[in-house]
């Protein structure tokens, strides 16, 4: 199979609540045309009326490049499922998230397309594996899991299952890149993914302080809202350490690695950073940043978090 795009290349988002509408508005505003699908009438009613506000508000804020109707021009709603992903390059399912409702509609979204047709998933937990076990056509699907909403929070996860074909892979990858998201494909599967897993290692950490009364609600999402977050709108937890000791992340590593060993112990959580593991983010970290760069890369890390620090006092005294 090719990973040739039919043209002009159709896009078909079955269910159009939160996440269909905001797939919409992702694929739209990078030129593709797309069908929108849902059970229910009022709500296609009401997904129209969300992406039309939605546009206009990011057309205020600077960030369309074409006048928010031309955008919206792009879409059309279309109650009949058949009708919506014939002939579809790309499916996206953003139904409940239920089994019983993601395997069957899988199976009919298998059996309304063809054999280029890419089926994804927008299922924030469950797998491909677990939706797609038992459908002929099983190498057609995958999960591509998004943030809410997904035309404010650029990255995607491809979440392949092992009967998932590479090409199918490929032809995602090809199609979310076009759309302007930020692509992750996991080696495998794993509950949460990824984008869950961080958060939900942050979030038990917190709960965990809160009920050990070291710390209050508020004062623990200011420490994220003012300090960790700030960084993280920009790099991640590797490149951050990377960043803040010279040396890069080996040093780091070497200092620290004792200390958030005690930490994950005192949590029941026995996950050493071997030398080995060590070696292997910082083999990957010299590769994206080669040492002889580093000061660089702070220096911009800090023109970075001052833009985002004029950006926030900006935002403080328009709500003043
Ligand atoms: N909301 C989030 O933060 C978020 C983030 C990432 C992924 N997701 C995932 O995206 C999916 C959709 O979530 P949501 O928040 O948009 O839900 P939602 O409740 O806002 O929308 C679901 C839509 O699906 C429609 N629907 C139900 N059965 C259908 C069917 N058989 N065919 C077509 N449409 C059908 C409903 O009428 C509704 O409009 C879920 O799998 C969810 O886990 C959600």
């Amino acid at each position: 199979m090719s990973v040739s795009l039919s043209e002009p290349t159709k896009i078909a988002l079955v269910g159009a609540g939160a996440i269909g509408s905001g797939w919409a508005i992702v694929f739209a505003r990078a030129g593709f045309h797309a069908v929108l699908n849902d059970i229910n009438q009022a709500q296609l009613d009401a997904a129209k009326r969300l992406i039309a506000d939605r546009l206009a508000e990011l057309s205020d804020f600077g960030l369309l490049a074409e006048p928010s109707e031309t955008v919206a021009a792009r879409l059309t709603y279309d109650i009949d499922l058949g009708a919506a992903i014939h002939g579809a390059d790309l499916v996206i399912e953003s139904a409940p998230e239920r089994l019983e409702i993601k395997q069957a509609l899988l199976q009919r979204l298998v059996e309304g397309t063809g054999p280029q047709t890419v089926i994804a998933s927008s299922s924030s937990a469950i797998t491909a594996s677990a939706m797609a076990e038992a459908l002929p056509d099983r190498h057609r699907c995958l999960v591509a899991h998004p943030g809410n909403p997904p035309y404010l929070l650029p990255v995607v996860e491809l979440v392949p299952a092992p009967f998932t074909a590479k090409d199918i892979v490929e032809k995602a990858k090809t199609l979310f890149t076009a759309a302007g998201m930020s692509v992750v494909t996991l080696a495998r599967e794993v509950e949460g993914f990824v984008f869950n897993r961080l958060q939900g290692a942050v979030l038990r950490e917190a709960y965990c302080l809160v009920r050990d009364g070291v710390v209050g609600v508020d004062e623990l999402d200011a420490v994220i809202r003012d300090g960790l977050g700030m960084r993280y709108a920009f790099i991640g937890p590797f490149e951050t350490s990377d960043l803040n000791v010279r040396g890069g992340i080996a040093a780091h590593a070497a200092r620290m690695a004792p200390a958030y060993e005690r930490m994950g112990a005192e949590r029941g959580q026995h996950d050493p950073w071997t030398a080995e593991l060590v070696d292997k983010v910082a083999d990957q970290r010299r590769a994206a940043l080669p040492l002889s760069d580093w000061e660089a890369r702070v220096a911009w890390r800090d023109r970075r978090l001052m833009a985002l620090n004029r950006l926030k006092r900006e935002l403080r005294e328009a709500d003043a």
